[in-house]
């Protein structure tokens, strides 16, 4: 199937995705733009594209099917609502937007465009992620004991990075890593009954968070920081066995033991594939929204706002 992507935006993330969209069958980037122009020219001297001075001149262009988004948390309210706007379909980088607010503001305005909308939540169109969901869906471990997901890396040179340390672009582990904990545990086992957490912040964003997940009859320890490595593992306990995830937000293998059997799961393709075939599958087939709802978008951007009031750690858009 053949689909022309814009790119908005072409820093580290859009590139290490746009070397794997050229590994898919019949896509193609036809149009970008980004703030820095000179990085843009330079994107697409390798990966293609017509280069445009404005993100509205590059969503237009007639050839776009669709639009990624990969830009600083703190711009992609603006971008994605561009796109709703002009009615181009539009897949955005985790997260969607800074709250839950600023989303319910856009789901509100594409009800009238119905446009297509979805976040780049890779994880979730990773065939492991959707086995170890199958596996707890059928009960392979039993009655959940306990759960542990953490994303706990040393980003060298964070402080430096305002992508990751400035209050003003969003950042903070927890909007950058912890945003793959807590959906993990979201799409595991729903929305807890209460979350208590605890951070500790630099110039006013959280260099780490740690959270309990209080469900009924177990607790989740989430916890994401980017100054020292404690893991980036998912582990679920259960009365009959463990499944263990290790690298989960972009695994390549899950490990089921229960006393009757050990099975390994095992998918070593590109992972930023899958989403963006099905989502390109998605736009041609007419549909509003991908299997990674916004709903769960929503929802999760909800969980990540009470972690955040919790620990003190306080946007432009909250205010
Ligand atoms: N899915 C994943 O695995 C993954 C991994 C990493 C990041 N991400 C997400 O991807 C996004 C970008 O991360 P990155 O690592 O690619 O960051 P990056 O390398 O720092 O690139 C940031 C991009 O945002 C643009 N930008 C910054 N401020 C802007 C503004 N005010 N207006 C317009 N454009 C602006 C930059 O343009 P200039 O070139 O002009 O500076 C650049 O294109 C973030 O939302 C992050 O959460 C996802």
């Amino acid at each position: 199937m053949s689909f022309n992507w814009c790119f908005i935006g072409t820093g580290k993330i859009a590139r290490r995705v746009a070397k794997q969209i050229m590994t898919i069958e019949g896509h193609k980037i036809v149009s970008v733009y980004n703030r820095t122009k000179k990085k843009a020219i330079s994107f697409a001297e390798v990966f293609q594209g017509r280069v445009y001075d404005t993100a509205f001149e590059a969503i237009n262009d007639s050839k776009v099917e669709g639009v990624y988004i990969a830009t600083t948390n703190d711009t992609h309210f603006d971008f994605i609502k561009l796109c709703l706007e002009n009615k181009k379909p539009v897949l955005c980088e985790k997260p969607l937007t800074g709250n839950a607010k600023e989303l319910q503001k856009l789901l509100k305005l594409n009800a009238k465009n119905q446009t297509f909308f979805s976040e780049a939540m890779w994880t979730w169109f990773n065939p492991v992620s959707l086995q170890v969901k199958k596996w707890i869906k059928e009960n392979k471990i039993g009655k959940i004991k306990s759960a542990d997901c953490r994303f706990c890396v040393p980003l060298f040179g964070y402080k430096k990075n305002i992508r990751l340390s400035s209050v003003e672009k969003y950042g903070g582990a927890l909007l950058d890593l912890g945003v793959y904990c807590v959906r993990y545990m979201y799409e595991l086992f729903g929305l807890p009954n209460r979350i208590i957490s605890t951070g500790k912040l630099y110039n006013g964003v959280d260099i780490f968070n740690k959270s309990q997940f209080i469900y009924d009859n177990f607790t989740a320890n989430v916890a994401s920081r980017f100054n020292l490595y404690q893991g980036d593992t998912c582990v679920i306990k259960g009365e009959k066995g463990t499944i263990k995830v290790p690298l989960f937000h972009r695994a390549n293998k899950a490990i089921l033991k229960t006393k009757k059997e050990r099975v390994v799961f095992k998918d070593n393709r590109p992972k930023f594939t899958y989403q963006f075939a099905q989502v390109a599958k998605d736009i041609k087939e007419g549909k509003k929204e991908s299997f990674v709802s916004l709903k769960s978008s929503l929802e999760v951007l909800q969980l990540m706002d009470e972690i955040r009031k919790q620990i003190g750690v306080i946007y432009s858009c909250d205010k």
